[in-house]
């Protein structure tokens, strides 16, 4: 038995004796009783009250003061409520860790009643939902996205396939929202920005068509001119030249747009190069203009080249001379005979730039700032009978990206273009010889 119930034991029998005792001496043993047994009771009652008071105002008051069972009691009390009191604790301590981590998610997070209506959402469910915590807590999840696919979604109940629709918050996005049913009836709303995805998948779809469009005239050209051969009895010699030499020119065409693919592919997925070569530019736009020259062919354009002697580059060889080569060629293929082209190579304060200056046919600004879009071309017909595929300059894009570089273009219709690449100081390279030539 507990020794503090042993001690209130002894203590009721030692008032009984007392009252005995005082009893047989005074033949009033009933009051004698009475006193002893109520003077117990009151201090019971005391103690009673103390308690009473301290439950009542504990945040305040000071654990009473007791001996004995009364204070074995007040020790277990006050040790339970310090037990609940760090229970509670580590039970908010717990839910404001779940809170900031759901808060700080990229994603925008709202969590349902079982009557749908708002109890908690983070910071990015205003970003992507348009909903407020703690503005909009309490109000009816479908009062504030009113889109009436949502609406379906909720009605049908099936929350096995997220639902896109355009963001409430900036109808220029586009999320997902997907409903996770927990707990009693409760839900979990997520909303996810997929604008970036959407417009990938955009991207993907418009290039294999474009891909798949480009490849079918050369290959119907050469399947039609293979039918009509094969189904010729005798042919004469002249013809049959004819014939290969557009067969020859359509599997040309193709396979310029084979490699024009593949090297934009080797510039998007190739890592960052790890050593860059000092490219002579000045001998590489040597190279060029010869390059340019013998294209140009009979059509006579005034080619010129003006490039700073010693100003190299830090780069790739290979990557500069595709790039350089695409200018120069646009330039040649788009200014009409006898025409002027101008390439320059200058520094420029710390920067080094090239330009291609050309008196051709010039763009209109409208479609300036598509150009370098992969199979944009201005004249679709006229390029591809000149044998463009549209992607030259979305190749010039990416190896100026590679190195650090911008193109600037500006042009006039009926009055030439200028297509200047800047590179900044970082990548350019003086040789002490350095001397405008
Ligand atoms: N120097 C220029 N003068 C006038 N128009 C130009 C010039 N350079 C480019 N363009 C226009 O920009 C379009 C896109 O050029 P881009 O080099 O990307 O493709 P392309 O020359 O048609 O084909 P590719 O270069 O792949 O053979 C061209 O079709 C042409 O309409
Ligand atoms: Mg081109």
């Amino acid at each position: 038995m507990h020794p503090g119930l042993w001690r209130e034991i002894w203590i009721l029998i030692f008032i009984a004796i007392g009252s005995l005792l005082i009893g047989l001496a005074t033949d009033r043993f009933f009051v004698a009783a009475a006193v002893g047994f109520g003077f117990y009771i009151s201090v019971q009652l005391r103690h009673l009250h103390s308690l009473h008071r301290w439950l009542h105002n504990r945040a305040e008051a000071e654990i009473p003061d007791a001996e004995g069972l009364w204070g074995d009691v007040f020790t277990e009390i006050r040790k339970l409520m310090k037990q609940g009191a760090q229970r509670q604790e580590e039970l908010s301590n717990m839910v404001a860790r779940f809170q900031n981590a759901a808060a700080a998610l990229p994603d925008a997070v709202v969590i349902l009643t079982e009557q749908d209506d708002i109890e908690w959402a983070n910071r990015n469910a205003a970003r992507w939902l348009g909903i407020h915590y703690p503005r909009d807590a309490g109000m009816r999840l479908g009062n504030l996205l009113r889109d009436p696919g949502f609406s379906r979604y909720v009605a049908i109940g099936d929350f096995t396939e997220p639902l896109e629709l355009p963001s409430p918050a900036n109808t220029e996005n586009t999320v997902s929202i997907q409903i996770i049913p927990f707990g009693a009836r409760q839900k979990l709303v997520l909303g996810r920005d997929i604008t970036h995805l959407q417009r990938l998948e955009q991207m993907r779809r418009t290039f294999v068509a474009n891909v798949s469009h480009e490849l079918r005239t050369p290959i119907t050209v050469l399947s039609g001119f293979i039918e009509t051969l094969s189904g010729l009895p005798g042919i004469q010699l002249e013809d049959l030249r004819r014939y290969l030499a557009t067969m020859q020119e359509q599997s040309a065409r193709m396979q310029r747009l084979v490699d024009d693919l593949l090297t934009i592919s080797k510039l998007e997925t190739a890592p960052p190069r790890r050593r860059e070569d000092t490219v002579d530019v000045p001998a590489l736009l040597a190279g060029l203009r010869e390059q340019a020259e013998i294209l140009s062919g009979q059509a006579h354009h005034q080619i010129s080249l003006d490039a700073a002697a010693g100003l190299k580059l830090l780069g790739s060889r290979e990557e500069l001379l595709s790039a350089f080569s695409n200018l120069v060629n646009n330039a040649v293929r788009y200014t009409p005979a006898g025409g002027e082209i101008r390439l320059r190579w200058w520094a420029e304060g710390n920067r080094a730039c090239f330009s291609v200056k050309d008196t051709g046919e010039g763009i209109a600004p409208e479609h300036i700032p598509h150009l370098t879009e992969r199979f944009y071309r201005v004249d679709t017909a006229r390029s591809r009978a000149s044998g463009g595929t549209g992607l030259g300059l979305s190749i010039v894009k990416h190896v100026l990206a590679r190195h650090d570089a911008q193109l600037q273009i500006e042009s006039e219709l009926g009055h030439g273009s200028v297509f200047t690449c800047i590179f900044p100081a970082a990548r350019v390279v003086r040789e002490p010889a350095a001397a405008t030539g």
